[in-house]
């Protein structure tokens, strides 16, 4: 980090969402966006109190979390492809100067990229990326299609039915757990709590 005054402000969440909205129309994405900020900032927070941050690094922290994970997928509407995404992303998150830890936690969440995970943002990210789509497919076969209705339980279920969700792939759901360190079952219960606490914003 350099100048950090300016890094927060040239690198806001505003700007973050505002370049997110430039290059994706598509409303699933965008809300795919928010829902992996939602879960990987409720592991913001337990990093930033196992760091005992307050104040501006706090924020700082805060704000690296959210940025990554609403980037993470900024380039797929228009680059799709393995060949291109995220790589032209990162190209052009790089160009505007972001941070080299977000850029390299949007690579590594992108297995076939070749780079490591090593940070906590950058397991993260990862972790939350499939789950939470996975926990919005869960919300969307409720009758009432809110997310308020979801149990870990049902989760842990449908994670074993093949023919749910296909999208999602179960063993990046498992390995991002794993790399984390954590069981499977409090990583959904922290997503999932993450997201019912913010489901009118993610539509759920
Ligand atoms: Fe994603």
């Amino acid at each position: 980090m350099t100048d950090n005054t300016t890094s927060l402000t040239a690198h806001s969440r505003a700007a973050a969402w505002q370049l997110l909205t430039e290059w994706t129309a598509g409303e699933s994405l965008r809300k795919h966006a928010l829902g992996v900020e939602t879960c990987v900032l409720a592991y913001a927070h337990q990093e930033a109190d196992r760091l005992a941050l307050t104040g501006q690094p706090r924020a700082e922290l805060l704000n690296l979390y959210a940025t990554t994970a609403l980037l993470h997928d900024f380039d797929y509407e228009r680059h799709p492809s393995l060949e291109e995404h995220p790589f032209v992303g990162v190209g052009e998150l790089e160009r505007l100067g972001w941070p080299l830890a977000l850029r390299t936690a949007i690579l590594g969440h992108a297995g076939y990229s070749g780079t490591p995970r090593v940070t906590h943002l950058d397991k993260t990210l990862f972790a939350c990326d499939e789950l939470s789509g996975f926990l919005t497919a869960c919300a969307r076969v409720k009758p009432s299609k809110s997310i308020a209705e979801v149990e870990v339980a049902s989760v842990r279920r449908k994670l074993k039915d093949k023919a749910f969700a296909r999208g999602v792939n179960r063993e990046d759901v498992i390995q991002g757990a794993a790399e984390m360190g954590i069981e499977l079952d409090a990583h959904i219960a922290i997503c999932l709590a993450a997201m019912q606490a913010r489901a009118a914003e993610l539509g759920l």
